[in-house]
């Protein structure tokens, strides 16, 4: 598997002992961190900027820019907030990354910290992956002990103190100004922006909320340079990002690549979709991004290509789906999770999750109508772009994208009074896949 990947990040996964700081310093590990203590802060920013990175947790703002609104001068504590609270339906990355070298993403974070001048930072886990969270926990203790945390880092006088922090297991807590609630002790819900939180974030101070890939990403950028990074991926989606493969493909897994890839060619590199089946549909970006066909096997998986083709590159996701799915139980499984993970605070998104299950049911069990896809659509347009926050604009996805795509698979189900499709066909549990 060579030519298309661009190990980095998951360049010593493989290693048995990438996990520790041996292992890691062995690989050149807090080199970075060592040339960035000698930089001045605002050279570090600006070589973030130039690397054109652009966030890997789903939205894509560029991450230099991001920083860049740290006020100077204010007197105030400023903090890190590393989301690493992964949880959309199909996203694993961060957490092996976690789990296979956790000081790349602590190296990460002591960079940032000393770009934007805080004297703290979090890593917000999500508890349910208890051994992340002893893995990453286990990763500061060693940094503490090596002298890359704590008073006086590297003789370069600069402090840092790094707390991983348990989030206690809802999606929503991802979103991070719901991240930032949970951590100050309070329900996990979205805050109204503005203020943003580089203005007003954590205990209303200053404070960058970056995803753990993201923060991984920063010391290969100071290591390198932001040409470097810039010359790989796309003009303005620029860099290698991990590409999550799963479903019904051969060789499921993480594939770390430049943006700009296609599904064709990481399809190549997986073994294909699994043997004797066709591809039907596919998330670029988890649930949350509108699936798309085998029409869209040569789109470019870039920030703006996947815009272009209606979709959205979120966290590279890459579930696929063959012909043995039925694409409304599928839908209506996504839409149960959202439903579940709705935290409630604001109505279109309460209430427009539980009434599109209810709706979703009846036509996967054949007692639907052709009105009721209208009334699905009417329900999204009440979601979108009218909930307080993302998560409502993301349950809206696959429900309008499988309409759009597959109306006549929809109404099958109501000639046939039920589900057309064997739900055994597209388990993989015993399949030699
Ligand atoms: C419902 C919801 C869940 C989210 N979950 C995550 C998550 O688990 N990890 C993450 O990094 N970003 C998540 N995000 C995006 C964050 O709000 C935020 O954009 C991101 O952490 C910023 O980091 P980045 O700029 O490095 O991508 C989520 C957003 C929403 C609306
Ligand atoms: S959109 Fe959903 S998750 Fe977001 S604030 Fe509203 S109810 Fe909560």
């Amino acid at each position: 598997m060579t030519g298309v990947l661009t190990p980095v990040l998951t360049a010593y996964w493989d290693e048995p002992d990438s996990f520790t700081l041996e292992g890691y310093r062995r690989e050149g590990g807090y080199r970075a961190l060592e040339k960035a203590l000698r930089m001045p802060q605002g050279d570090i920013v600006g070589a973030l900027k130039g690397s054109g990175l652009r966030g890997r947790g789903g939205a894509g703002f560029p991450t230099g820019v991001k920083w860049g609104f740290i006020p100077e001068g204010d007197g105030k504590p400023h903090y890190l907030v590393v989301n690493a609270d992964e949880s959309e339906p199909g996203t694993c990355k961060d957490i092996p990354l976690m789990m296979a070298t956790p000081h790349m993403l602590v190296e990460g974070a002591i960079i940032t910290s000393f770009a934007i001048k805080a004297a703290k930072a979090f890593i917000y886990v999500r508890g349910e992956v208890l051994q992340v969270v002893r893995r990453v926990q286990h990763a500061v203790a060693e940094a503490y002990e090596a002298g890359y945390l704590g008073r006086d880092i590297l003789g370069s006088g600069y402090d840092l103190d790094i707390i991983v922090h348990s989030g206690a297991g809802a999606y929503i807590c991802g979103e991070e100004t719901a991240l930032l609630d949970s951590l100050e002790g309070y329900r996990g819900q979205p805050r109204l922006k503005p203020p943003f939180p580089a203005v007003e974030g954590l205990y209303s101070c200053p404070t960058v909320i970056n995803n753990v890939e993201s923060i991984a990403s920063v010391p290969s950028i100071i290591t390198d340079g932001a040409a470097w990074f810039a010359g790989i991926g796309t003009e303005k989606s620029t860099g290698f990002g991990i590409f999550s493969l799963s479903g019904h493909v051969t060789v499921p897994g993480q594939y770390e690549a430049p943006l700009g890839i296609t599904l064709r060619e990481l399809l190549d590199l997986a073994g294909g979709v699994r043997a004797g089946h066709r591809l039907k549909f596919w998330t670029p970006g988890g649930s949350s991004t509108p699936i798309l066909t085998d029409e869209h096997l040569d789109v470019p998986l870039d920030f703006e290509s996947m815009a272009a083709a209606g979709s959205l590159l979120g966290t590279r996701a890459l579930q696929i789906f063959d012909e043995t799915t039925c694409v409304v139980r599928a839908t209506l499984r996504w839409t149960e999770f959202y439903e579940h993970e709705s935290c409630g605070k604001c109505t279109p998104c309460r209430e427009g999750t539980f009434w599109m299950v209810r709706v979703l049911d009846r036509l996967e069990h054949g007692k639907g109508s052709e009105e009721d896809l209208e009334k699905l659509l009417d329900i999204c347009d009440n979601i979108l772009g009218r909930a307080f926050c993302a998560l409502g604009d993301g349950a809206v996805s696959p429900v309008q994208s499988s309409i759009k795509y597959f109306r006549d698979e929809y109404l099958q189900h109501q000639k046939d009074g039920g589900c057309p499709f064997d739900p055994a066909a597209a388990t993989l549990f015993g399949s030699s896949r």
